[in-house]
């Protein structure tokens, strides 16, 4: 396989966004009257916005009307964003730098490709957007992962084959949607929450291109 294109999930790949959500959503589920764990947490990567809330609300036992439902994401998100923006290029996880760099120099294009509607003031905060020659994010797809949309734009966004892709994800779904598309999936993570992906690695610490091109 002629690798021609690297396509990174954000969340949890590039930055750890999760312990924002986790403080967003468990406020959320305090003022609801129930306790959200960092364990519950986990469910909810890679997880879209409103499918999250249904996790939440299931786990509290409420059920609530759409209405309902839409002003509580927008209290959630609210929160989130309020942590988010004090983000701050430290906060990009190690050895990133370094690999973008390395995929930079051998000519290999880069995509994000994530769920997240924040995903553009992510990117401001981290001093990234210059780094990816494509961004596909929650505003710019209609299906949520394991559904394959996200990656299938970034590659043609990057008119490269999606054989040709390769895509780091730290979320089973975010696998499976690689998968899906018929991409090489590196998971970033443990390999046991990361089942059908080509290999596993716990960061991109001790990662770089020569890995990559040994595949
Ligand atoms: C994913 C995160 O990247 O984006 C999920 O892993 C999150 O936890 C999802 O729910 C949507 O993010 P946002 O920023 O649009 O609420
Ligand atoms: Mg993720």
């Amino acid at each position: 396989m002629k690798i021609e294109a690297c396509i990174f999930d954000l969340d949890g790949v590039i930055v750890d966004t999760a312990k924002y959500h986790y403080l967003a959503w468990k406020e959320l589920a305090g003022e609801m009257g129930f306790v959200f764990t960092e364990t519950h947490n986990e469910r909810l990567k890679g997880v879209s916005r409103m499918a999250s809330l249904d996790i939440l609300l299931e786990l509290g036992g409420i059920s609530l009307d759409d209405e309902q439902k839409s002003k509580l994401a927008t209290r959630k998100n609210n929160r989130y964003v309020s942590f988010i923006k004090k983000m701050s290029p430290r906060e990009i996880l190690p050895g990133v730098m370094q690999f973008l760099g390395e995929l930079k120099a051998a000519g290999i294009k880069t995509a994000i490709g994530s769920a997240s509607k924040n995903t553009p003031l992510i990117l401001e905060r981290l001093k990234l957007q210059s780094y990816f020659d494509a961004v596909i994010d929650g505003n710019k797809v209609l299906e949520a992962k394991p559904d394959p949309e996200v990656f299938l734009k970034g590659a043609k966004e990057l008119n490269v084959p999606p054989g040709n892709c390769v895509v780091f994800e730290d979320a089973a779904a975010g696998v499976e949607a690689a998968l899906n598309a018929g991409m090489v999936c590196i998971g970033v993570g443990l390999p046991q929450n990361l089942p059908g992906a080509h290999k596993v690695i716990g960061g991109f610490e001790h990662f770089r291109l020569v890995d990559l091109m040994n595949l």
